[in-house]
Parts: C-alpha cells; sequence; structure tokens
C-alpha cells in the first residue's frame, strides 16, 4: 500500500534533550535496533548555519535563512549529511557550528521553513528522531517521548571526549561553559523552547551507561507496544 512521506500510522520515538545529552547516539542505537529510519535533525539547523555561511547569509538575517533552508539540498545517507552532493559532516560537526547552529535555531520563519522538511523523514516501518522539539512541535503525536538528560558536568566531559575522538581541539571548561550558554539560550528562546514536555518521559542519564539508556528506551517502547 502506498503511504504518504508523513502517514501518520507510521510510528515515531521522539527523544529531546540538551546539547550534548547522548541523545543522538542513543536514538542512533534504538533506531538500529528496531530497524527504524533515523532523523538527526540538529544535523539539518548545522548543515543550514554552514550553507547560509558559504551564501553570505547573516546568521540573523531570518527571511534569507528561511528562503535559503526551503532550497537546500540535503541528503543523510550512511551516517554522513549531504550538502550539494558534497559531504558536510566534517564541517558541522565542531562547536562553531553548534553555537551558529543554536543562533539561527531561534528563528521562528527558519523553524517553520525546516518543519515538512523534518515530517518528510517518516517513513515505514518506524522513525527514531532526536532533537529539541520533537515530541512537542515536529512529531507531536509520536508514540513514544523521551527527554534524555545528564548533568552539565557530564555532558561536557562527553562532548569532550567525542570532539577528541572527531580530532577537534577542545578545552574542557570553555565546553562546560559554552554548554550552559547553549541550553539557557536553547530553553529562553519563546520557538520551541527546550524542556520537558508533560507527554514525555525523563531518561537522566548521568549515570547510566549508552547500552543502558539504549535498553531503558527499548523497554519503554516495548511496554508503549504492549498497552
Ligand atoms: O549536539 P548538540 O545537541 O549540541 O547539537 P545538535 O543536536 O546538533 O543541535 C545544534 C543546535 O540546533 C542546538 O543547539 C539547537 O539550538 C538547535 N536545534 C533545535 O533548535 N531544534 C532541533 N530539533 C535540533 C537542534
Amino acid at each position: 500500500m502506498f503511504r504518504s512521506p508523513s502517514d501518520l500510522s507510521i510510528p515515531v520515538i521522539a527523544i529531546d534533550g540538551p546539547s550534548a545529552s547522548g541523545k543522538g547516539t542513543v536514538a542512533m542505537l534504538v533506531a538500529q535496533a528496531l530497524g527504524f529510519h533515523y532523523l538527526d535533525s540538529g544535523a539539518i539547523y548545522r548543515v543550514t548555519a554552514h550553507a547560509a555561511a558559504m551564501a553570505g547569509v547573516a546568521l540573523d538575517h531570518e527571511a534569507g535563512l528561511a528562503s535559503l533552508a526551503r532550497g537546500l539540498q540535503l541528503e543523510f545517507d550512511a551516517g554522513e549529511v549531504f550538502l550539494n552532493g558534497k559531504p558536510v559532516g566534517d564541517l558541522i560537526r565542531g562547536e562553531e557550528a553548534g553555537r551558529a547552529a543554536s543562533r539561527i535555531a531561534a528563528l521562528p520563519a527558519l523553524r517553520a521553513a525546516l518543519l515538512e522538511r523534518q515530517r518528510a523523514f517518516r517513513q515505514a516501518p518506524g522513525l527514531v528522531s532526536d532533537g529539541r522539539d520533537m515530541g512537542s512541535v515536529v512529531f507531536p503525536d509520536a508514540a513514544l517521548k523521551v527527554f534524555l538528560t545528564a548533568s552539565a558536568e557530564e555532558r561536557a566531559k562527553r562532548r569532550y571526549k567525542q570532539l577528541i575522538e572527531k580530532g577537534f581541539d577542545a578545552n574542557l571548561g570553555a565546553l562546560l561553559q559554552d554548554l550552559k550558554e547553549r541550553d539557557a539560550r536553547d530553553a529562553a528562546r519563546s520557538a520551541a523552547p527546550l524542556q520537558q514536555s508533560a507527554d514525555a518521559v525523563l531518561l537522566e542519564t548521568t549515570h547510566l551507561t549508552i547500552q543502558q539508556a539504549v535498553q531503558q528506551v527499548l523497554d519503554w517502547w516495548r511496554d508503549c507496544k504492549t498497552a
């Protein structure tokens, strides 16, 4: 049977949370375990910020950014992100790109321009998506909504390890400071602020391994399906 790109019968697991909480890794592993598709929505904001820098569009030019976002040639394949057919994963993973993404993510017109693009990832047999507003705005009917977090200190350590592994320079103190600023900006903005919605379950991972966090989401998913 043909299914439209946003068929509401296709299940979604929405995993939201603050910077460097590990939600991307957990979401990807849950998707793998269930054979579901995976959407890293933060990568879309990061690529848009990168494309704006390339095109000379200022990070506060809301209409210009929204129009740029609507025209982006963006693809995900096997863990890599392609902009206009070129891999850009390495260019968008640094802290600078994250900061730029967080700035443009505060602009409502830009967020609106990216909405349908994100919903198009809802494909059979299911989707696991991670971000800030997956459960609140993009997939409000998600079957399972998780708010995944950890202490700021633990998140700074996780981000430090991730950056060093990818060959970036990193400083733990500066990362902690930056994370706190990004948390404050993401939580204070009026457009889709970062917050745990009432229908999301809290997954506090400061003292959990990745495997334990993944298992908890899979257990909740099993409970959801049998409920
Ligand atoms: O890895 P980290 O959590 O720092 O960043 P990310 O998930 O790649 O997202 C980069 C930035 O995009 C975040 O700081 C958010 O401001 C923004 N974002 C958003 O507003 N909404 C989303 N659904 C995903 C990301």
